[in-house]
């Protein structure tokens, strides 16, 4: 794993969640005056099944240090399939990322449902502190930004 000596440096974290399960946990965090990292940008999508994982590299070639995925709970999902349909594409972009040499640490898929106020804060806080230790994601920025994106036209 790497390792950060930047005290000052904040990471910037984005969490793809669907709109049924997470981000209602995230509106329960925050209902619930439940404190957690302000390092994280929420984009909600209607179901994890929707979540097309180039955002994801999108998302690091434009400056997140750490990613979350999360979505309903097996077999809770709105659409049936849609969370075993994100899984199967979670494990091939996965993969992706062991290839290009990004450390693993930097992306987290959970499940969190509309009553796991709690746990969202849990799961903020673990990714933050994570990514803290880590440091930016410079390289991995740069990386994906000239080999991804730059042939495609910047899309
Ligand atoms: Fe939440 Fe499908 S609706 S994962």
């Amino acid at each position: 794993m790497e390792t950060n000596n930047n005290n000052s440096f904040e990471p910037k974290v984005v969490a793809f969640v669907c709109n049924w399960c997470t981000y209602a946990g995230a509106d329960l965090t925050g209902t619930s005056r439940i404190k957690y990292a302000p390092n994280v940008k929420i984009i909600r999508f209607p179901c994890t099944g929707r979540i097309d994982y180039m955002l994801l590299m999108k998302a690091f070639a434009n400056g997140a240090d750490g990613i979350i995925v999360s979505g309903c709970h097996p077999n809770d999902c709105h659409y049936t399939s849609g969370n075993f349909h994100a899984r199967r594409r979670w494990m091939i972009f996965r993969n992706l990322c062991d290839f290009i040499g990004m450390d693993m640490n930097r992306v987290v898929f959970s499940w969190v449902s509309a009553a796991e106020g709690a746990k969202w804060a849990e799961i903020v806080n673990t990714t933050v502190d994570t990514i803290r230790q880590l440091g930016p994601a410079t390289s991995f920025q740069k990386l994906i930004k000239n080999s991804v994106f730059e042939e495609v036209g910047n899309e």
